[in-house]
C-alpha cells in the first residue's frame, strides 16, 4: 500500500477527487476496523486538501461524539439539531455553510472557522450513523463541488460502515 495520496491533476477540484476516490477505496479494502478507517480517511483527506480541520461524530446514545479528525482539539459531543453537525443529522441532508458566522447555533470548536460542510454518513437501513464534517480557515475554499466529491466519499464510508 502507498505511503500516501498522489494526485497527478489538479487543475480541476473534480479532477482532485476524481484521483482520490479509488485510492480511499484501495487505502480501505481489506480492512475492517472502522476506526482505522476513518483515521486513514481523515488523514488523507487532510493530506490532498489542507483543511483547517476534518473529521467524523459518530452517533452514540442519541448524540453526536467525536471520531476520528484531523486539525486542533474539538468539542466531543454535539446534540441532536445542534450546531451544523447536530443540524445535518437532523436534517439527513448535506450541508454548506459559506459563513459560519451566519449559521444561527453554529459551534465555534475554533475562532478559525470561517465555512463548513457537513455531511451525514448512513448505513444500511438509511439510518444516519455519523457525520463527516470539514472546516475552513480560508473563505470561499469551501464549494459545491466539494460537497459533491464528498457526497462520493461519504458513500464509501457507508459501504465500510456495512461491512
Ligand atoms: N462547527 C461544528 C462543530 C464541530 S467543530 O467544528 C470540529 C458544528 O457547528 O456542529
Amino acid at each position: 500500500m502507498s505511503s500516501s495520496i498522489i494526485i497527478s491533476q489538479r487543475e480541476s477540484k473534480q479532477a482532485i477527487y476524481a484521483e482520490l476516490l479509488p485510492q480511499l477505496k484501495a487505502l480501505v479494502e481489506g480492512e475492517n476496523d472502522l476506526i482505522a478507517n476513518l483515521a486513514n480517511i481523515t488523514a488523507a483527506l487532510k493530506e490532498v486538501f489542507n483543511w483547517w480541520w476534518v473529521g467524523f461524530y459518530i452517533v452514540k446514545n442519541k448524540e453526536l461524539v467525536l471520531g476520528p479528525f484531523q486539525g486542533t482539539i474539538a468539542c466531543t459531543r454535539i446534540a441532536f439539531g445542534k450546531g451544523v453537525c447536530g443540524t445535518a443529522w437532523k436534517l439527513q441532508l448535506p450541508l454548506l455553510v459559506p459563513d459560519v458566522h451566519a449559521f444561527k447555533g453554529h459551534i465555534a470548536c475554533s475562532s478559525a472557522t470561517v465555512a463548513e460542510i457537513v455531511l451525514p454518513i448512513f448505513d444500511d437501513r438509511e439510518k444516519v450513523v455519523a457525520v463527516l464534517d470539514v472546516d475552513s480557515d480560508k473563505v470561499n475554499e469551501l464549494t459545491q463541488i466539494d460537497v459533491e466529491g464528498l457526497k462520493q466519499i461519504s458513500l464509501l464510508i457507508s459501504e465500510i460502515w456495512k461491512s
